[in-house]
């Protein structure tokens, strides 16, 4: 039987089919699918030629592991990669156009002048590259810079100049001859991003990859691209913004979740190192509906307001509008402040907004969430001193959390004098957690949650 020219592809998951269909049956994605060349033939397994690779010991591999990380020279950015950047690893770096990949890859040449770096663009010109340069006062010498396309040519240029670090900017611009298919499209991103990960392997090349991301805020390209690299870094938030998070979506060298906080001015990217105080600033303070969440990100405890605007609705179906938190959560507490503690917002709009960007994950964001929605629905505002964090479950209790005692440290540290924790975190407290001079309150419902923060139905 003949065998098909075409084949579809879903650029979300990477789902093949033989058919074009609106909708991916795999992912459920819609406008997903596209054509790309069927795949050659493929043959029955034959033993490889040449020498086969020997085997080691673990206790060996466990010994010559220990290598040594380069770091970046900013310490959010070594941060999110786990301690600096591991020989021989792929970092892919994701992000809305303008948001300051370009501009946080050339950063990185002014702190790894010891390493020859190449900037490979295909976006931009190496005039507009160096323009970029000048402009954040970075001297030159041993940055390599080329604007390319073509893939052959690219492994050639590191072939010629051996760099110790590649940055690719952007992924979704490198092309192959070796398929018909134009530059951006699945197979040539995946083609391109798997021949780049051989040669840099190979080489002991660190290679980093900016890489495009959709409407929907995924990474342009099959999620294939994501298992391919050793760590996935993304820019959250938008680009209107003044600070700039990154967050590691995956690392195989260090934790996931962690995030580092940019400020970009006009010299580039500026670290925050002091995160709390950017997302806590420029609140004012006794004003209904806003609570202090102590939240904690990757391995730092952070402060972070939660806002939350109720109010008589216009409309036949009342909105629920959520940035930096899952809608659904917020659906969920909207049932337990009603059902179990009498805070109906049946006929009221409820605005829920992080402030600073953030997108908040962790149940932990619960009790902040609940205590400001039932504050902006009271008009009672909550006392400025005061943070909190829990999980809260359907019947109303308050979960234990993780990293309790960091959190209290976190408040403590900028000048708070209450937090409200779950009843567990607060057993077996350490003596000098205790001797920290902020009250610490243990709940084991929302109902007391908000009897101590004088809210009631
Ligand atoms: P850029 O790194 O080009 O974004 P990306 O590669 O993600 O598309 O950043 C572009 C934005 O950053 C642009 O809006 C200008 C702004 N910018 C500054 O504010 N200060 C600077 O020093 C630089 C280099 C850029
Ligand atoms: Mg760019």
């Amino acid at each position: 039987m003949a065998k098909p020219a075409v084949r579809y592809v879903c650029t979300h998951c990477g789902a093949t089919s033989l058919k074009y269909s609106g909708k991916c049956f795999t992912c459920n994605n819609w406008g997903t699918i596209e054509e790309e060349p069927a795949a050659c033939d493929s043959s029955p397994l034959s033993p490889t030629a040449g020498p086969l690779p020997s085997v080691e010991c673990l206790s060996e591999t466990a010994a010559s592991v220990d290598h040594e990380r380069i770091s970046t020279g900013m310490q959010e950015l070594d941060r999110v990669l786990g301690g600096g950047l591991m020989p021989a690893s792929a970092v892919l770096l994701g992000g809305e156009p303008g948001i300051g990949k370009s501009t946080l890859m050339l950063q990185l040449a002014r702190h790894t002048s010891a390493r020859r770096l190449l900037y490979i663009s295909g976006e931009e010109s190496t005039s507009q590259i160096r323009d970029r340069a000048r402009r954040l006062s970075i001297r030159s010498d041993h940055v390599l810079l080329v604007s390319e396309v073509d893939l052959n040519k690219i492994i050639g240029i590191i072939e010629r100049d051996k760099p110790d670090i590649i940055i690719i900017d952007s992924i979704q611009t490198l092309h192959t001859g070796d398929f018909r298919s134009s530059a951006g499209t699945v197979t040539q991103i995946r083609e391109c991003c798997s021949a780049l990960l051989r040669e840099t392997k190979q080489r002991n090349i660190v290679l980093l990859v900016i890489g495009h991301i959709t409407k929907s805020g995924n990474l342009a390209g099959p999620k294939t691209l994501e298992h391919m690299v050793d760590t996935v870094l993304q820019f959250e938030g938008e680009s209107f913004q003044r600070h700039r998070i990154i967050r590691t979506m995956k690392n195989r060298f260090g934790p996931t979740n962690e995030i580092g906080v940019f400020r970009m001015d006009e010299h580039g990217l500026k670290e925050v190192t002091n995160p709390s105080e950017l997302f806590i600033a420029g609140r004012t303070s006794g004003v209904p509906g806003n609570a202090i969440l102590a939240a904690i990100e990757g391995t730092r405890a952070l402060l972070v307001e939660v806002q939350a605007l109720v109010s008589k609705t216009n409309f036949p179906v009342a909105q629920r509008i959520c940035t930096g938190i899952d809608s659904k959560r917020i659906s969920i507490l909207l049932a337990v402040l009603e059902k179990r503690l009498g805070f109906g917002t049946w006929g009221q709009d409820v605005f829920i907004k992080v402030a600073g960007g953030l997108k908040l994950a962790e149940p932990a964001s619960d009790l902040a969430v609940a205590s400001a929605i039932a504050s902006g629905l009271n008009n009672t505002a909550l006392s400025p001193g005061m943070v909190c964090a829990g999980e809260i479950g359907l019947s109303g209790e308050i979960r234990a959390i993780s990293n309790g005692e960091r959190r209290i440290r976190e408040a403590a540290h900028l000048g708070f004098d209450t937090i409200i924790l779950p009843k567990e975190n607060t057993r077996e407290l350490k003596p000098a957690i205790r001797k920290l001079p902020l009250k610490i309150i243990g709940c084991s419902s929302l109902q007391k949650a908000l009897e101590e923060m004088k809210l009631s139905a």
